[in-house]
C-alpha cells in the first residue's frame, strides 16, 4: 500500500476549529471509505476524548488513533502513513518551535480562521512557520456568518494574507459542537443535510490541495 498522506491542522488561536475541523475531515474521508489515523499532539487531549467517546460507541472501525509529543510526531507518523491513507494531526493553539515536526511532516497545513479580526490576526504566526517548512497552506473560515458585514471583512482581510483559501466555509452552527461531544462528525448527528454539503465540499478542495506524489 501506498503511503498515507498527512494534514496538518494548525492555529495559534484556541479555539479557532482545530479539533472540529480534524474529526469532520476524518469522519469525511472515513464516509469516502478511506482508512484515517488521527494523530493528537495536543496535550489537552480532546480529539482523543473524542476518539474514545467513538470507540466506546463501536463507531471507530476503519480509524486509528495515537498521540505524539512534539519530537515524537515524525516517527508515530512514520508508523501511521503504513497503516492508513490518510493522517489527520490536530496541534496545540501555539506556532512555536514545536509546531515544527507536525508541519514538516504534513503534505498539507489546513489553517482555520474563525470569523473574527482576532482570530485572523494570530494566523500571520503559523502562515510564516509553513513557509519556512515549505509546506502547502488551506486557510479555512470557520464559523462563518453568511450574510454579516464581520464576515464580509474578515473574508476580504484574509484574501491578503498570501495564502490559499477555501471557497469552503463552515458555517457557526451548534450542531458541531454537538456532534463532537458524541464521537461524531457533524454529518452524522441529526441535523445533517446543509452539514453534509459544506463538508463535503470542503474535502474535495482538500484533497485538491494535497500535491500528487
Ligand atoms: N463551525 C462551528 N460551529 C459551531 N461551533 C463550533 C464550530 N467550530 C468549532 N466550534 C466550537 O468551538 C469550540 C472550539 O472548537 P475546537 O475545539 O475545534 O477549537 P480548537 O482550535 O481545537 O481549540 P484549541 O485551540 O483549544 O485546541 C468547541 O466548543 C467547538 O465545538
Ligand atoms: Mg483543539
Amino acid at each position: 500500500m501506498a503511503k498515507g498522506k498527512v494534514i496538518t491542522i494548525a492555529q495559534q488561536k484556541g479555539g479557532s476549529g482545530k479539533t472540529t475541523l480534524a474529526v469532520n475531515l476524518g469522519v469525511a474521508l472515513a464516509r469516502a471509505g478511506h482508512r484515517v489515523a488521527f494523530l493528537d499532539t495536543d496535550p489537552q487531549g480532546s480529539l482523543g476524548r473524542w476518539f474514545m467517546t467513538r470507540h466506546g460507541d463501536g463507531r471507530a472501525e476503519g480509524m486509528e488513533f495515537s498521540t505524539a509529543s512534539a519530537w515524537g510526531v515524525g516517527y508515530e507518523v512514520g508508523k501511521l502513513r503504513d497503516m492508513a491513507e490518510f493522517v489527520i494531526i490536530d496541534t496545540p493553539p501555539k506556532a512555536d518551535s514545536d509546531l515544527r515536526p507536525a508541519l514538516r511532516a504534513a503534505d498539507l497545513v489546513v489553517v482555520p480562521v474563525a470569523s473574527s479580526h482576532v482570530d485572523l490576526w494570530a494566523t500571520e504566526g503559523v502562515l510564516d512557520l509553513a513557509r519556512r517548512e515549505s509546506c502547502p497552506v488551506l486557510v479555512v473560515l470557520n464559523r462563518a456568518r453568511a450574510g454579516t458585514r464581520l464576515g464580509a471583512e474578515v473574508l476580504t482581510a484574509t484574501q491578503a494574507l498570501e495564502a490559499s483559501i477555501a471557497t469552503t466555509q463552515i458555517a457557526n452552527r451548534v450542531a458541531y459542537a454537538e456532534t463532537l461531544g458524541q464521537g461524531l462528525g457533524g454529518a452524522e448527528g441529526a441535523r445533517s443535510p446543509a452539514i453534509r454539503t459544506e463538508l463535503d465540499a470542503l474535502l474535495q478542495e482538500v484533497l485538491a490541495h494535497i500535491p500528487a506524489d
